[in-house]
């Protein structure tokens, strides 16, 4: 949604129709996200390799899983990436899973409150997991389209933390509803960075970015990105289900997660990268995190254990997924998150391909010595 057509709802005020025609879509994300989850098979991580090494000169304990973005410490490297509010079914949802990151120490965003910008009835909804998370880190989430001061009462109503604004035009592109104007986004970033009271992360919803769109955002003042990948949650094919025809032309559209931060190798220096979209093993998330990302972000993994097994199983999987990132720095004798940068990782199959059509130096990522 544009800037304009986002004030014009906010000025007229929504009609009851348009709210209900929005909690539908709400719903209909979660049960598409799930089934989808559930048969997707694409693994781009496979094409990422660590180097294995016989001597890792390392006790487990000693292992350090805290990592710094925009000047937070999180105890964990490891955040759920926004998903819901707006209806009853999101209420549930935020509350389990905002119990689960306050459990095991992990950041949590809310989903898009757009909603709850325009019907203040529902924002128990979203403010559930502020509650929740008394001590932790909570992130607000609105489109990179929604006017400041709209951006910044969404970080006040959850008492936020970091204000996440998302980018997500193929999604609106196949949304019947969606919007078809995207002019105005830039500049409106540039004015929410200026003047919000939080650090502002911007964000894809799965289909990945580019070095040129890093060197936009970096220019306009963006400080923290996630890369949001393709790979898991497939915005396309969601919205697809929702038409009457199941068109898409964007079913296989954009970067993947790793390439996503291939891309982003130029800007390790300027940028603080964190790395979404299909991660579903520690694997994959220490390979994240030594391609350079700060933090990583699971979102559609984590609904459909929800949905398969309530929130033990979601707290037994993070339990996992953490314990098993421990396993991984442990073999590669990576005691911190820094560390894990520094390892020597190498790139194959088509992220090698787009590496080298795309002129960055992955050798440099394959020679590079352990510690830096
Ligand atoms: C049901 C569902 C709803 C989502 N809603 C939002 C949203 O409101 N705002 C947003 O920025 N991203 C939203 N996302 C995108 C995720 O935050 C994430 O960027 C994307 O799903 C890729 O991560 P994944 O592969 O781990 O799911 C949603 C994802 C799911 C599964």
């Amino acid at each position: 949604m544009t800037r304009d057509n986002y004030q014009n709802e906010v000025n007229e005020g929504q009609s009851d129709s348009e709210l209900r025609l929005r909690k539908t879509r709400k719903a209909h994300h979660i049960d598409l996200a799930v089934q989808y989850n559930e048969q997707s098979q694409t693994d781009a991580w496979k094409d990422i390799r660590f180097v294995h090494h016989s001597l890792p000169e390392l006790n487990e304990q000693d292992i350090d899983l805290t990592t710094r973005v925009a000047d937070h410490t999180w105890s964990v490297p490891l955040y759920i990436n926004a998903m819901t509010g707006g209806i009853d079914e999101a209420k549930v949802i935020n509350q389990n899973l905002a119990e689960v990151a306050r459990k095991h120490g992990l950041a949590i965003a809310v989903g898009s409150q757009s909603a709850a910008l325009a019907d203040t009835k529902v924002v128990d909804t979203y403010r559930i997991v502020r509650e929740i998370m008394q001590d932790g880190l909570v992130l607000a989430n609105v489109s990179g389209a929604v006017p400041a001061n709209e951006a910044f009462r969404a970080v006040e109503m959850i008492q936020a933390d970091y204000l996440q604004l998302h980018l997500n035009f193929p999604q609106e592109i196949v949304m019947p509803e969606g919007d078809r104007n995207f002019k105005g986004v830039r500049a409106n970033i540039i004015e929410i960075l200026n003047d919000s009271p939080v650090p502002v992360i911007v964000k894809e919803v799965g289909f990945g970015m580019s070095m040129e769109l890093y060197a936009e955002l970096a220019a306009a003042g963006v400080k923290v990105i996630d890369v949001s990948g393709r790979g898991g949650t497939n915005f396309a094919w969601i919205e697809s289900r929702r038409r009457k025809d199941q068109r898409s032309v964007f079913e296989d559209w954009g970067q993947t997660t790793p390439i996503s931060l291939l891309e982003a190798q130029r800007f390790m220096n300027s940028i603080e990268f964190l790395a979404s979209g299909g991660i579903r093993t520690a694997l994959d998330m220490a390979k994240a995190l030594a391609l350079g990302a700060h933090a990583v972000g699971v979102a559609g993994a984590v609904l459909r254990v929800f949905y398969k097994g309530g929130k033990q199983a979601v707290s037994d999987t993070i339990g996992t997924w953490l314990h098993d990132l421990r396993s991984v720095m442990l073999a590669l004798g990576a005691q911190s998150v820094d560390d894990l940068r520094t390892m020597p990782i190498v790139v194959t199959g088509d992220s090698q391909d787009w590496a080298g059509a795309r002129g960055i130096n992955i050798e440099m990522l394959a020679s590079r010595s352990r510690h830096g």
